[in-house]
């Protein structure tokens, strides 16, 4: 189904793209929907499955839905209906999933990608040889990918990124009764998905898109105050100096982890597979447009509410 792909130049987690693992989409636009299963149905894989069945991912549709309790049969039936597998489980689950998903011929979009760091190279993972599928990191919590990693791709050499991560004292796991923000981690990319399993995944996809897992540095604060999760992205090279922020709404079902935007940083890569072409890049043509989608006053009461209330100080 997939072709193989051209391996990146550095094993230490740079990859080709922001969200290609191996190699650059080459698909044509489709002509009949991208068929999606997905792993895991909490924070992300609930609001991922609910977006398909809405039908606002154009070009895609819902497969199978696979649980902790699924079969090893409902798994291979549910692999081999789809066309792209969406994993949004755990760093177990994708640990478990990639091989057997990729062997299948499956392109597979990861959510736990920080996963990689538990491998010196993020592609020891994924299944070998020709018409293997590939793996798709969503940017996730974060962005402007697009422009770290074409400036990554201009020259790392005299290249300095840093991504600063501030969270919620509880959503870190972080026991402490704190009454102000605290510094508790400051390290490389590999060594805070690490030391942060769960709420790493921003920084290795950052990382995975530019300078790699282990160039790249992480500062991860608690801060007693916020109500929405923080990310400060900075970026100097010979090809600029960029500052990118964020501040995120928190899917109320994920305990203060997972950012509510991260769902559809993963719909835009299915929706982006189904048209060939990265996320990002303006397709016109297939999807009726966003200008022309109904209101969200309009749509079913369906999707999970995010968090109102205005940002914190
Ligand atoms: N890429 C990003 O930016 C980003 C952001 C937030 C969270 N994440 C990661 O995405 C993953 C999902 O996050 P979430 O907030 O939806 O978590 P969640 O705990 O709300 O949901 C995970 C679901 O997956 C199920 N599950 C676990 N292992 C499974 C398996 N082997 N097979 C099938 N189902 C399985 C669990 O039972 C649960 O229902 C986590 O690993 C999290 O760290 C990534």
């Amino acid at each position: 189904m997939t072709p193989p792909r051209s391996p990146s130049p550095d094993p230490a987690g740079s990859a080709a793209s922001p969200v290609d693992v191996t190699g650059s989409a080459d698909q044509a636009a489709r002509t009949r929907p991208l068929v999606v299963a997905v792993i895991g149905a909490g924070a992300i894989g609930g609001a991922v499955i609910e977006a398909l069945e809405r039908g606002d991912v154009p070009g895609a549709r819902l497969g199978d839905v696979l649980r902790s309790r699924s079969t090893d049969e409902e798994i291979t039936d549910a692999i081999e209906a789809a066309d792209v597998v969406v994993e949004a489980g755990s760093v177990e689950a994708a640990e478990e999933f990639i091989p057997r998903v990729t062997a299948a011929g499956r392109d597979m979009v990861v959510c736990s990608c920080g996963v990689f760091a538990r491998h010196s190279d993020p592609r020891d993972l994924l299944a070998g040889g020709s018409g293997a599928g590939r793996v798709l990191v969503p940017a996730g919590a974060i962005g402007g990918l697009d422009v770290l990693s074409a400036a990554a791709r201009a020259g790392t050499d005299d290249a300095l990124l840093r991504h600063y991560t501030i969270k919620s004292p509880a959503a870190l796991d972080v026991d402490e009764q704190l009454t102000e923000r605290r510094e508790v981690f400051r390290g490389s990319a590999r060594e805070a998905a690490l030391a942060f399993p769960l709420t790493s995944n921003a920084s290795v996809a950052l990382a995975l898109a530019t300078l790699g897992l282990d160039r790249t540095e992480v500062v991860v604060v608690a801060d007693p105050q916020v109500r929405r999760t923080r990310h400060v992205v900075e970026w100097v090279s010979p090809m600029g100096r960029y500052e990118l922020q964020f501040e995120n709404a928190v899917d109320p079902d994920s305990g203060g982890r997972t950012s509510a935007i991260t769902a559809w940083s993963v719909a835009e890569v299915l929706s982006g597979l189904a048209a060939g072409a990265g996320p990002g890049v303006v397709v016109l043509g297939q999807d009726p447009g966003r200008g022309s989608r109904r209101e969200a006053k309009d749509r079913p009461v369906t999707g999970r509410p995010v968090e109102a209330r205005p940002p914190s100080p």
